[in-house]
């Protein structure tokens, strides 16, 4: 008879692992199936989040924002540093280590709760015989069948690459590998100024590629609030990126040395970007191939995503999905807040994931944070609201830190005050927003974070400044 398990979770990135957990916290018998693979061919457990996303990423722009340090703000502290150079081997052999650490610690953290981890692919087989329940045949090192009487789809999902020029990873890049560029490029392009395009363009910007983003859209970040948009293309544009907005890409030629786009401007002149590497980040695609979802009827919607409702339930009776295979943002901590509510599920609780206060980071130098609507959301709803910003540029800290570009925004419901977004561009935008997110859980008003105490100096006060200023009260500016 095949092992059987209360759950088994296939995909073991943020959303997969954390179901995981949740579900054995919850007393289940659990196994989480993930095949990726690290260089030695081992399990490597984490998904896109930990092998190429955010953890190689964020460990890439500490480097490369080090390397700028050095270059460009040490001098104003008297700091003589001479011949800085990068030693990209090393950098991104740090990387890997930072990567492999988290890896190794979800291995700990599955034989810690007790969760079966099977290193391979999974995949339907059928619905279970004699019971509520599903076969899943996991191909790995082995083959072998195992049943689980609930199963947690969170397959993730994979780049999109732009029809008819498939990555070489040499060349042509996604995610992968652009985060493995072994020398700095001397011209590097990025279709798609989105998130990756702009973090994984100011990494190789820093460390002195020249850096050109064709994006397709008229418009630069237009999920983003348009103050903040306006605020960071101004200074992405200062630092040296070079962002072309409204263009059609055409035919992309690679040779060996270098790749050549044929592109239409936004003037609809005729125009070629010739660069050594070029990075593709137009989006990503839910990932259900190997998964076998048509032995057993799981329905996908028009995307390919796996269809499910807002409890993360599929077509099928025990069948969960989360994370970037389903809809939503694809944000690792979107996919563990949903893994944990449906392992609640399961258990007969009321797991719940608040989509208005899953907050958003770019983490470019400055910060962009967000969460909750923006001021042309609000506009676009016809919502009443007030709004307060506070700069930067009046805050001690930030002096003293020697970064004062930016702002926080509030937005308020002009009736009752309560918050309904707040936008941040600066520095440490990306732990300041998490005061914001408490608050919109809480559902509190701009006064409230107004009248609670801030430590000084820190950028927190900018967002009690901000708050303040809903009520045109700033003190410090
Ligand atoms: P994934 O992390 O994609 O994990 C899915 C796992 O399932 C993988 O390990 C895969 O190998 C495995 N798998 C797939 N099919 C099978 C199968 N049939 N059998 C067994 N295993 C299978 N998000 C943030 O919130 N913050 C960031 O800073 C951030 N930075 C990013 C930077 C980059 C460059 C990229 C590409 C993404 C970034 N993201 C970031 C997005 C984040 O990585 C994803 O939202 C997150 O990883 C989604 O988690 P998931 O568990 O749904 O899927
Ligand atoms: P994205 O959706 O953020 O941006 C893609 C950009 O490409 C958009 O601006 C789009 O208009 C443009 N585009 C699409 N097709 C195009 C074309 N044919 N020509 C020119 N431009 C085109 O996607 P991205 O940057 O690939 O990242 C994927 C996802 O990964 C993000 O949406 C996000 O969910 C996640 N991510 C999150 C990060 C974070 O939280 N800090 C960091 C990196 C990725």
């Amino acid at each position: 008879m095949s092992k059987q398990f209360d759950v088994i979770v296939i995909g073991g990135g943020p959303g997969g692992y954390i179901a995981a957990i949740r579900a054995a916290q919850l007393g289940f018998s659990t196994a989480c199936i993930d095949e990726w693979k690290n260089a030695a061919g081992g399990p490597a457990p984490g998904g896109t989040c930990t092998n190429v996303g955010c953890i190689p990423s964020k460990a890439l722009l500490q480097s490369s924002e080090h390397f700028d340090q050095a270059n460009h703000h040490f001098a104003e502290h008297g700091i003589d540093v001479k011949g800085v150079s990068i030693d990209v081997a090393k950098m991104l052999a740090r990387k890997n280590t930072v990567v492999k650490q988290n890896n190794d610690g979800i291995l700990y953290l599955f034989k810690k709760n007790k969760i079966s981890f099977f290193h391979g692919r999974g995949s339907f087989v059928k619905a279970a015989q004699g019971s509520a329940g599903y076969d899943i045949q996991v191909a790995g090192a082995t083959e072998e069948t195992i049943t689980g009487k609930h199963i947690i789809v969170a397959t993730g999902s994979n780049a999109r690459a732009l029809p008819g020029t498939p990555f070489d990873e040499v060349n042509i890049l996604s995610n992968d590998g652009a985060l493995n560029i072994g020398a700095v490029p001397k011209r590097l392009g990025l279709i798609g100024s989105g998130v990756i395009g702009l973090e994984m363009g100011s990494v190789w910007r820093r460390l002195g590629s020249e850096v050109t983003i064709l994006e397709g859209l008229p418009t630069f970040l237009g999920a983003v609030d348009e103050q903040v948009a306006k605020e960071a293309f101004k200074v992405f544009t200062k630092q040296g990126l070079k962002i072309e907005l409204g263009v059609k890409v055409g035919e992309i030629k690679s040779t060996k040395k270098s790749v050549s786009i044929a592109y239409t401007n936004a003037k609809g002149e005729a125009q070629t970007l010739e660069v050594d590497k070029l990075i593709i980040s137009i989006g990503r695609v839910p990932n259900t191939s190997g998964l076998n979802a048509e032995a057993v009827g799981l329905a996908l919607d028009e995307r390919g995503a796996i269809q499910v409702d807002g409890d993360c339930k599929t077509n099928l009776p025990n069948v969960w999905a989360v994370g970037d295979v389903v809809r939503g943002p694809m944000l690792a901590h979107k996919a563990e807040e949903e893994g944990v509510a449906v392992a609640e599920r399961i258990a007969g609780q009321h797991g719940h994931v608040n989509f208005n206060t899953v907050p958003w980071v770019i983490y470019t130098s400055p910060e962009i944070a967000w969460v909750g609507q923006t001021e042309q959301q609000l506009k676009a709803a016809g919502t009443a609201y007030r709004a307060g910003s506070f700069p930067f540029l009046a805050n001690g800290r930030a002096r003293a830190l020697g970064d004062t570009t930016g702002f926080v925004k509030f937005l308020a419901d002009a009736a009752s005050d309560e918050i309904l977004g707040v936008h941040i561009v600066g520095p440490q935008a990306s732990e300041l927003i998490a005061e914001a997110v408490v608050a919109m859980e809480f559902k509190a008003s701009a006064e409230d974070i107004a009248r609670i105490c801030h430590a000084h100096p820190s950028l927190s006060e900018a967002t009690k400044e901000a708050a303040l200023a809903v009520d045109k009260r700033t003190l410090n500016f």
